[in-house]
């Protein structure tokens, strides 16, 4: 791919590595830079990273209206040899593929995505956060651009990349469970429908749960399918609980549950954590009668922004709550959390390929 580099003179870039003096909060900063591609009539032209600035779109663009757009959340991570690796992006890069077959959005080739993702990450490295826990979260995107009224696929698109340099989603990080709402009100995703796919709509479906949890001091809503029979997952991360024995079931993926990268990572990587793994559809009830008798004795979310957040409570919408594991963070979701981050900062050796060096091309 020919991209064409248009950056900000040198003297308006950061010139220096980045040294937060505060706990950096999740997804507020961005880099200098970011990459853009067109796509007219199925083919993607003129990859270009140029700086961070507001882009112009039409008030009739499709994804104004309709809401034909998709995204990806990845992260890169400096090692201690000083240079930047990406985490498999390859998935990343796939899924949004998968999206993006969902949406009626003309795919792009997996390898033409990581090349975008490396060259702009490349450009702002110096703006890879130097704190503990911090990371460089990279934001992929794609949206339909047509100026058109009628409910089709958009016939021209944008394919975007930008980057925050970001701490932890939940402020408080790893340091302090987080609790949820289990709801039947609200209903993140429907069989048939888009929940599988990281779909921008799937979000702001989301959002009037996400007020209402907050009314009951939780972060999230821990969604239920529709029939209010299973858990599936959480706004932002898959759910996964802890049984005595140390096994940790994930929710198995339906088509409305999102596969998460980390879900998959931590399945991989049990036999070296020493524990075992397994996916089942769970039962709302059985995950409460197993939370009262000891049976489960943790519980969280897995997910690229919220890495592993160990849940300590879950509240009702009736007031009554359910505490898991004492509201502390148990054992077994800190081993995970430290082996898991160590993979991805190269403390820990990673499965090959999972790690890619971005490469030095300006
Ligand atoms: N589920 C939902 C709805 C998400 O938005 C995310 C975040 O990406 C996840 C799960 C976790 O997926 P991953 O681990 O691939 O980031
Ligand atoms: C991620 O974890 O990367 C996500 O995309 C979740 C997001 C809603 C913050």
């Amino acid at each position: 791919m020919n991209i064409d580099y248009r950056l900000k003179p040198e003297a308006e870039r950061r010139g220096e590595s980045f040294k937060p003096d505060k706990p950096l909060p999740f997804g507020v900063l961005r880099t200098d830079h970011m990459f853009i591609m067109d796509c007219e009539d199925g083919e993607w032209v003129n990859p270009r990273i140029v700086p961070y600035a507001p882009i112009e779109i039409p008030p009739g663009a499709i994804v104004l209206h309709y809401g034909q757009a998709i995204f990806e959340g990845a992260k890169a991570f400096q090692h201690e040899d000083g240079e930047i690796y990406t985490f498999r992006i390859d998935e990343n890069a796939k899924r949004l593929n998968y999206s993006a077959e969902v949406l009626c959005i003309p795919n792009i080739p997996e390898d033409m995505q990581i090349e975008a993702i490396h060259a702009l990450i490349d450009v702002d490295r110096l703006w890879f956060p130097q704190q503990e826990g911090a990371s460089l979260y990279i934001r992929p995107f794609i949206f339909a651009t047509e100026d058109s009224l009628g409910v089709h696929p958009s016939s021209s698109y944008k394919f975007m990349v930008i980057m925050s340099p970001s701490g932890p989603y939940y402020p408080k990080g790893f340091t302090q469970p987080i609790k949820l709402l289990i709801t039947k009100r609200f209903h993140r995703a429907v069989p048939g429908g888009t929940g599988s796919a990281k779909a921008a709509g799937n979000y702001a479906a989301s959002l009037r749960a996400g007020e209402f949890a907050k009314k009951f001091g939780a972060s999230q809503v821990l969604y239920l399918d529709v029939t209010n029979t299973y858990i599936e997952e959480a706004g932002a991360m898959n759910h996964y609980h802890i049984l005595k024995d140390g096994t940790v079931v994930i929710p198995e993926f339906t088509d409305t549950i999102l596969k998460s990268i980390t879900s998959r990572s931590i399945m991989e990587l049990a036999p070296k954590m020493g524990i075992k793994t397994r996916q089942e559809r769970v039962r709302l009830d059985d995950f409460v009668e197993g939370v009262k008798s000891g049976e489960i004795i943790e519980a969280g979310g897995f997910g690229t922004a919220a890495v592993v957040s160990p849940v300590g409570e879950y509240v009702f919408e009736d007031g009554s709550s359910l505490v898991v594991g004492n509201n502390e963070i148990g054992e077994y979701s800190k081993r995970i959390y430290e082996y898991y981050t160590g993979v991805q900062t190269g403390k820990i050796e990673a499965p090959e390929g999972w790690l890619r060096k971005v490469e030095r091309r300006v």
